[in-house]
C-alpha cells in the first residue's frame, strides 16, 4: 500500500490547523486504516482530545481514502485555550467542505460510559481509537480501560504521548494498563514519534507484518541518510529510527510543533 498525492496534499492543508501532531503519524495512520480495512474490521473513528481537532480530521481523512466511509467522534471536555465544539467543525469545513461525518461531544471522558460512546457512534463500536486527553497518571488509565471496552474485534488504538519523558505520569498510566487492567489483551504492535499503536493479542502479527510491508513500499517517507558521508555516521550514533514496528516496542504542551 502506497501513500497518495491526495494525503501528501491533506497533510500540507493540516499545517495550517492547531494542534498536536507530527506528518508521520498521518502516513502511519493510513496503513493501519488501509491493514483494518484488509482484516475486514469495520467501525467509526472515535477520540478522546479533541483541541480544534487535528488528528480527528487525520483519522477522518485515513478512512475515508484507505478504509471506508467514516463517521468520526470527538469527545472533549474543552480545557484549553477557550477552545470549542466550532473549533473541530471550522476544522471540518476548511479541509473536507462541510461537517458531513463529524460527531462533536463536550463532555469529561472519566464520567463518560462505553454505551455513551457506542450511542455517539450509531450503535458502532470505534474500529480506531485516539488517547489523548488528560495526561495525568489515573486519567490515562481510566481513558485505556474504557476504550479497550469499546474498540470493535480488530480495531486499533492510538495512545498519544507514549516515550514522551515529560509525560511521567502518562507513561504510569499507560504501564499500569498494559501490565495489570487489560482484560482484552490489547498488545503495541507499532510505534511512530509520540504516538503508540495496539491492537487485540490475536491482530497483532498481521498489523505488524502489514506495517513493515508499508515502511517498505514506502522508501520515499523514510527519513534522510546520508549515504555520502560513512565515515561521519559511523562515528556517531545511528540516526534515531521514526517508526518501528514490533512486539513491545513516538513537550507536548510546550515543545512539540503547534503547526
Ligand atoms: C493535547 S490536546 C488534544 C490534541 C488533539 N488530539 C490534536 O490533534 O491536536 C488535549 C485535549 O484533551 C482535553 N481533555 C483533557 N482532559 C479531558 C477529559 N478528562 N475528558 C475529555 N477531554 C479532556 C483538553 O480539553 C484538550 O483539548
Amino acid at each position: 500500500m502506497q501513500i497518495g498525492p491526495l494525503t501528501k496534499a491533506f497533510v500540507h492543508d493540516l499545517s495550517a490547523i492547531e494542534g498536536w501532531l507530527y506528518d508521520d503519524n498521518v502516513y502511519v495512520t493510513a496503513a493501519i486504516m488501509d491493514a483494518i480495512g484488509n482484516a475486514g474490521v469495520r467501525g467509526p473513528n472515535f477520540e478522546i482530545g479533541v483541541y480544534c481537532g487535528k488528528y480527528l480530521a487525520a483519522m477522518h481523512h485515513c478512512a475515508s481514502l484507505y478504509h471506508e466511509t467514516p463517521l468520526t467522534v470527538g469527545l472533549d471536555a474543552y480545557l484549553f485555550h477557550g477552545k470549542s465544539e466550532q473549533d473541530a467543525r471550522n476544522t471540518w469545513v476548511r479541509l473536507f467542505g462541510s461537517t458531513d461525518g463529524l460527531h462533536i461531544q463536550r463532555g469529561n471522558s472519566l464520567t463518560t460510559s462505553s454505551s455513551e460512546i457506542i450511542e455517539w457512534c450509531s450503535g458502532a463500536r470505534p474500529a480506531f481509537i485516539s488517547i489523548d486527553g488528560d495526561h495525568a497518571v489515573q486519567p490515562v488509565l481510566s481513558d485505556h480501560v474504557l476504550c479497550a471496552e469499546l474498540l470493535a474485534r480488530g480495531g486499533v488504538i492510538a495512545s498519544d504521548d507514549f516515550c514522551n519523558w515529560r509525560m511521567i505520569g502518562l507513561m504510569e498510566g499507560i504501564a499500569r494498563f498494559f501490565l495489570m487492567n487489560n482484560r482484552h489483551r490489547i498488545v503495541p504492535f507499532a510505534f511512530c514519534m509520540h504516538k503508540l499503536y495496539s491492537c487485540h493479542a490475536d491482530f497483532h502479527d498481521r498489523y505488524m507484518n502489514a506495517l513493515i510491508a508499508w515502511c517498505d513500499a514506502n522508501p520515499d517517507l523514510a527519513p534522510p541518510s546520508d549515504s555520502s558521508n560513512c565515515a561521519k555516521r559511523r562515528a556517531s550514533p545511528p540516526p534515531a529510527r521514526r517508526f518501528s514496528a514490533g512486539r513491545a516496542s513516538s513537550s507536548k504542551y510546550r515543545d512539540r510543533p503547534c503547526r
